[in-house]
């Protein structure tokens, strides 16, 4: 049996939240360590483009991301993690794959569809109104960065499941002119992972502007755990857990037997305040030691840069000769 190649994106756009912590940083640094595994980490700084982020941002959310995924050990000499735009081998396979994508198979892009939606239901007369070529074709870098390194597991979030399907025909095609030569990718969608409820109930996302910075100061997560919505159950009234973000978000942290003790002041009506300060306490001492070394990597930044320096060339030792052997199916290759 060939050996499973799992390969994690982290688009480079946002400060870590707890709801990524919990829902794709916890499980992806536990991954990081199977020895029996290769697994590949990157930082999709290209991606990011398609988003029109500011360049500031896009260069300190770098940072962010590569530091607490370090901060959290991240097992760099067993996982491979690089950035994006260090592996020039990315762009150049996204312009070969370009050339056998079929411009239909793009149209049917979720995340390009939601966009002409939107136009759409603004009245605007032209449903392709602000669409940049990078959120179009945004399919097709990703299928090179799955592509480059034979990935055969990638583990993604529902939303991301329709853009695996497409490296698959997209692989399929070229290896139908060219020769076996492309790998075949399957997403990896674990339907258990938590999505966690933000500051105001719904889901924690950049998006809506209500999450939980994983690394914020002590101050900051204490201020920001005291305001999440409850309802208005008085101290003293049972209370259900069900429901309770409070509860959600600690049992995202807290061992089971914990979370059995923290259900039974629920019942005995634990006051909402009372349960913000163990929440806040309990947050803030788990992650207090990868905070400080967060602190540490993000003052220092070259740190940083050397493990990316030292991922780079590691994923360059794969994508290079890989590239070679891919020009060379296409006929661009030397003459004599
Ligand atoms: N598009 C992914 C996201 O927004 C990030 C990503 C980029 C990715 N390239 C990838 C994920 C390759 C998996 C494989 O979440």
């Amino acid at each position: 049996m060939t050996e499973e190649i799992y390969l994690t994106g982290i688009t480079t756009t946002g400060t870590p939240h707890i709801g990524n912590y919990v829902g794709a940083i916890r499980p992806g640094i536990a991954a990081s360590k199977d020895q029996s595994k290769k697994n590949f980490y990157f930082l999709a700084d290209y991606h990011a483009l398609a988003k029109a982020e500011d360049p500031d941002r896009i260069h300190q959310s770098t940072l962010e991301i590569a530091a607490s995924w370090l901060a959290l050990g991240l097992d760099t000499d067993n996982a491979v993690f690089y950035r994006q735009s260090d592996i020039q081998e990315i762009p150049h396979l996204t312009w070969i794959l370009t050339s056998m994508t079929a411009k239909g198979l793009m149209n049917r892009a979720h995340s390009y569809k939601a966009v002409v939606q939107a136009n759409e239901e603004k009245g605007n007369k032209d449903p392709d109104q602000g669409i940049m070529m990078a959120l179009y074709s945004y399919p097709i870098l990703m299928a090179a960065d799955i592509l480059m390194f034979r990935s055969t597991k990638v583990p993604v979030g529902r939303d991301q499941k329709q853009h695996v399907e497409m490296t698959r025909d997209i692989a399929q095609r070229f290896n139908h002119h060219y020769g076996d030569i492309l790998v075949l990718p399957e997403a990896v969608i674990d339907d258990n992972t938590a999505t966690l409820s933000g500051l105001d109930g719904r889901k924690m996302s950049k998006s809506y502007n209500n999450t939980i910075p994983l690394f914020a100061e002590e101050k900051k997560l204490r201020k920001l755990i005291m305001k999440i919505k409850t309802n208005s159950l008085e101290p003293g009234e049972p209370k259900d857990p069900e429901g309770s973000t409070l509860y959600e978000i600690y049992k995202a942290f807290a061992t089971e037997d914990e979370v059995r003790e923290i259900e039974k002041r629920y019942a005995d009506g634990i006051a909402w305040g009372e349960m913000k300060q163990v929440l806040f306490e309990y947050i803030n001492e788990h992650i207090k030691p990868a905070r400080e070394e967060y602190n540490r990597l993000i003052n220092d930044p070259g740190i940083v840069e050397q493990a990316l320096q030292h991922g780079a060339e590691r994923a360059r030792a794969i994508s290079a000769p890989y590239l070679k052997e891919i020009l060379h199916a296409l006929g661009i290759r030397k003459l004599g």
